[in-house]
């Protein structure tokens, strides 16, 4: 296979440049890290899955108007998506008190918060992506007041869509993460919906039992993180019952230096 060109890589993740203009390939690594990268590990099938379910959300998100990034799928590993310039602003919306919510604000974890939150972070590692207001996004020009109203109702839509995917399979949807991109189209930049949405940038628990079934089994070293993703996934039916085949011949590639 030629060498394609790479365009960024980032913890997750990396971009090659796209078939196309204005495409990117976006590759799913089964790196892991928390704390802006001060613990790293593996999570081992994890790009596998990520791939699998974030195509899943995204293509099901599309059909109900939000527009995104995703074109397709190519393989177990790579998604074909839009090139955007990704707006510096990691938007969090909660549900239920959890993480960074309740250790800054002193709010036991799991209290179901009596309205969503929506909460921006600067998108700067070298920072570490802290919490802003609207009126740090305007004075610093990361995006317009007509943007950021469409990140917000995209954010609310997204969240409404998702509590419901996932209620429908037993799974409490508390926190989440939303990257959001700008296109241009002639001399107008329309926003959509970027990055991923998967156990890595969600918070799942189990509505029974409220186990994690997200990457804070990692952040916490709760263990179990390769079997609590590929249950998301398979709860969402990506994996047929019973079976990790397309797990198994992920890890044979693998082996094979493929
Ligand atoms: P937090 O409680 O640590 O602020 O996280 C809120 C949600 O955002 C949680 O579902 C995990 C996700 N998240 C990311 O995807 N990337 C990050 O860098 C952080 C800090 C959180």
């Amino acid at each position: 296979m030629s060498r394609r060109r790479q365009i960024y890589e980032g913890k997750a993740k990396i971009l090659y440049e796209g078939p196309e203009p204005g495409t990117l390939i976006q590759y799913f690594k089964d790196d892991a890290t928390a704390f802006n990268a001060q613990k790293k590990g593996t999570i081992s099938g994890k790009g596998v899955l990520n791939n699998r379910i974030s195509e899943h959300v995204f293509t099901l998100l599309g059909t109900i108007g939000v527009p995104t990034h995703f074109i397709r799928r190519l393989n177990m590993r790579e998604q074909l998506i839009r090139q955007v310039e990704i707006i510096p602003i990691e938007v969090v919306v909660r549900n239920v008190a959890a993480g960074s919510l309740s250790k800054r604000l002193g709010i036991e974890e799991g209290t179901q918060l009596p309205r969503t939150i929506i909460e921006y972070y600067y998108k700067d590692d070298a920072l570490g992506d802290p919490l802003i207001a609207d009126e740090h996004i305007a004075c610093f020009g990361w995006a317009s007041q007509e943007e950021m109203n469409d990140i917000a109702d995209m954010a609310v839509r997204v969240n409404d869509f998702l509590c419901g995917l996932f209620a429908a399979i037993g799974i409490r949807l508390v926190d989440f993460k939303l990257e959001f991109g700008r296109i241009w189209e002639n001399d107008y930049a329309r926003v959509i919906l970027a990055d991923e949405i998967s156990p890595d940038g969600c918070r799942l628990w189990d509505m029974q039992t409220n186990e994690k079934l997200d990457k804070d089994r990692f952040r916490r070293d709760l263990g179990g993180e390769a079997e609590a993703y590929q249950e998301v996934a398979r709860r969402l039916g990506l994996l047929p019952e019973g079976e990790n085949s397309v797990l198994d011949l992920d890890q044979h590639r693998q082996k094979r230096g493929k």
